[in-house]
């Protein structure tokens, strides 16, 4: 099947695009849109030209996976020049999302419609590059250097009716997109054409736009963002020949950077999540109806992330006072979205009044698909919790916990058919913390597992599954890294010098900012607990601080010293009195090699993770680090990172 294929309707001829999945410009496409052009410019009886996409979507971009590869002709520069200049005009009729190269080719048609739930955008930046076919020179002659910079600075693709009014489309359209193309087409022949794009004026900028512009780019932590937005003042300032040059060379050469490959690796990787082929041929059971255990942080704002995703959500807690809370907590998760216009005041009130039930007794879980606990972290609570599901809830209904260390085979055992039952470790925020865990036991069915990853997919969840061993994959890395961490302050390396050096790294905070905001007394209150189990574990530097009440931020001191009302940390003399005795060392270590210590700790953990069965691969432990804990996607994750260094 030829990926283009032509049929007419009359005067106009319809290109038709069929690339699946996502119409991505390949070789092949290259070539058939050139070829075409010249085609249809030979034929007499054609006036215009509609390009049109098969299946989901409009161009989603090049094709992503030979950016590893050498260029091969012809570029996609050319191409969409080629459509451009071609003697017949072209209509680019949009559904779906018309991005990158997709959105370029649709600037080199003369006219672009869209339907409207289309998308059109420029989301380069997002793998590390800048448009590489006019994204940055079209668009300022195009829609403006405002929306420009937006588009390509951002990577945020517009909704169709915003980018009519930014002037990229011409029209927004409802109903058969290809009828409605070829109408349109037919009224624009009625009128002179417009000039094209490359040659349209553009409207420069001072240097107070372009200054203040370069600080909002320079928040994304990498190169690209930058490189776009002075992509764009080039253009500004220069010939469009001269522009386009200097945009493909800045294309080319990010292309072949460590950051568009970390960024390559982890899109790819997040595709593949919710889709992993030990999942293949099983058909999850259904979920449409979802209970919650425990209104606190976690169930709450699981409740919240599973209500705003559709599903009917009932919501358990232990008496009328904690369920008010809990309602209270969800509610004001809502009224959150709401102000940041992510949800109306109609929908708030659906969600709260019709999808949400909120009760005390167990029997309300009777209709639910899944239930998930979230109630305290204490394993005689956790099991009678179970108990109680196992007599009120359906057989075939599943039942989870929200564990965070706890053994999830000796909650398990409080379930008379284990084959139900999995870990769901959501993580905080949970409406908003894209990571969730999924720990089977050996007793998990199938249908059972594929039901978790499909809850993920809706909720917008990155999932990964996690084996069985204090703190699964992500607390068990964040536990060495911490450990690592003090290992280097007892060593003799100030601690602000090691907060510093990761957020050098990409990190929006070190490992001890980190935790004075989410206090040292979670991790102390564990193993004080194991310490009263018998085990014996030495005080670390953390507990010497907690038993000393600095408990972080919350107790105004923790790492650092805090003044009231203020989150800026300060270095503390009490810090460096009370873990003086504990300072061994005078080792002085620069940035890089700081973060290139921690950064290879957690990939040494991550590796022996892998090694035990407790993660599928590296890249697991990557999805992981990169959206539950923080870790600069642009790095590609600790065992990305470490990868490469190891072979450069
Ligand atoms: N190249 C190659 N493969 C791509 C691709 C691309 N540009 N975009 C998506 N895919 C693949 C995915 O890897 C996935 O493959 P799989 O089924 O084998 O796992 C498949 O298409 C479907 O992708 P999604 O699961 O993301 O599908 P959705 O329907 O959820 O989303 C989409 C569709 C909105 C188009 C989304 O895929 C997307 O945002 N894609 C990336 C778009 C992009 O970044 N474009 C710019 C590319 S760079 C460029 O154009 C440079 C130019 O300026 C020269
Ligand atoms: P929380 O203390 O904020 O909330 C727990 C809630 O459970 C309380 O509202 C309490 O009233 C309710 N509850 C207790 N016993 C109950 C019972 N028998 N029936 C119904 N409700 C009951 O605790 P949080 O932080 O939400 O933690 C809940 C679980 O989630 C724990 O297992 C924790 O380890 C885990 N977790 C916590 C994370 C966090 O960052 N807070 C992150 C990931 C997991």
């Amino acid at each position: 099947m030829p990926v283009l294929t032509v049929s007419r309707e009359g005067e106009f001829a319809i290109v038709t695009l069929d690339n699946p999945p996502v119409n991505a410009v390949s070789e092949e496409v290259r070539k058939g849109l050139v070829e075409t052009t010249a085609q249809l410019d030979a034929e007499d009886s054609v006036e215009a030209v509609v390009l049109i996409c098969a299946g989901r979507t409009f161009i989603a971009g090049a094709d992503v996976r030979e950016f590893g590869k050498p260029p091969v002709e012809p570029h996609l520069p050319d191409v969409v020049m080629t459509l451009e200049q071609a003697c017949k005009p072209w209509v680019a009729a949009i559904h779906g999302s018309a991005l990158g190269g997709g959105f370029e080719i649709a600037m080199g048609c003369r006219f672009r419609i869209a339907d409207e739930k289309a998308k059109v955008g420029l989301p380069e930046v997002n793998l590390g590059i800048i448009p590489g076919a006019s994204g940055t020179v079209r668009t300022p002659r195009l829609a403006g250097v405002d929306a420009a910079v937006e588009l390509a600075t951002g990577g945020k693709p517009l909704a169709a009716p915003r980018a009519l009014e930014k002037g990229l489309i011409d029209k927004v359209v409802a109903g058969d997109l290809g009828r409605e193309a070829v109408a349109f087409a037919r009224d624009a022949l009625k009128q002179p054409l417009p000039t094209p794009v490359s040659q349209r004026t553009l409207v420069p900028k001072d240097d107070a736009f372009w200054q203040a512009e370069r600080v909002k780019a320079a928040k994304a932590g990498h190169s690209a963002p930058l490189a776009a937005l002075e992509a764009i003042r080039f253009a500004t300032t220069h010939s469009f020949d001269e522009a386009m040059a200097h945009e493909r060379a800045t294309f080319l050469d990010l292309r072949g950077s460590e950051e568009a490959a970390a960024l390559r690796s982890v899109f790819f990787a997040e595709r593949s999540a919710t889709r992993p082929d030990f999942l293949k041929g099983i058909e999850p059971r259904k979920l449409s109806r979802i209970g919650v255990v425990g209104g606190g942080t976690m169930g709450s704002g699981i409740a919240s992330a599973c209500l705003t995703a559709g599903y009917d959500l009932v919501l358990i807690e232990q008496n009328d006072e904690a369920l008010a809370r809990g309602r209270a907590n969800i509610e004001k998760t809502f009224d959150g979205a709401v102000k940041r216009g992510k949800m109306s005041e109609d929908g708030k009130a659906r969600l709260m009044e019709e999808s949400l039930s909120a009760a005390t007794d167990y029997a309300a879980l009777s209709d639910c698909d899944l239930v998930i606990e979230a109630v305290f972290e204490d394993i005689a609570v956790k099991r009678d919790v179970f108990a109680k599901l196992d007599s009120h809830c359906r057989a075939d209904a599943i039942l989870a916990t929200n564990t965070s260390y706890l053994d999830p085979r000796e909650i398990a055992s409080a379930v008379s058919d284990a084959s139900r039952f999995l870990g769901l470790h959501f993580f905080s925020p949970a409406n908003i913390m894209k990571l969730l865990e999924i720990v089977p036991v050996s007793e998990t069915a199938g249908d059972v597992l594929a039901a978790a990853f499909s809850l993920a997919a809706k909720l917008g969840k990155i999932p990964v599954r996690a084996g069985i061993c204090e703190g699964f994959i992500g607390n068990r890395i964040l536990k060495r890294y911490r450990a690592e961490a003090e290992a280097l302050v007892r060593d003799g390396v100030a601690i602000a010098d090691i907060d510093a050096a990761m957020r050098g790294f990409g990190f929006k905070m070190g490992p001890f900012e980190a935790q004075d905001l989410g206090g040292l007394d979670i991790a102390f209150l564990q193993r004080e607990g194991d310490r009263k189990a018998g085990k014996d574990i030495p005080d670390t530097l953390g507990d010497i601080l907690v038993r000393a009440g600095r408990k972080g931020q919350k107790a105004s001191g923790g790492w650092y010293d805090y003044v009231a009302g203020d989150r800026t940390p300060h270095v503390s003399e009490t810090v460096a009195d009370l873990l003086g005795s504990s300072v061994t060392g005078s080792r002085t270590m620069g940035a890089d090699e700081i973060a290139s210590h921690l950064v290879g700790t957690m990939a040494a953990e991550g590796k022996a993770i892998v090694e035990e069965g407790i993660a599928e691969s590296g890249t697991d432990i990557d999805l992981v680090e990169i959206h539950g804990y923080g870790f600069p996607r642009w790095k590609g994750g600790p065992m990305f990172w470490s990868e490469r260094q190891s072979a450069s």
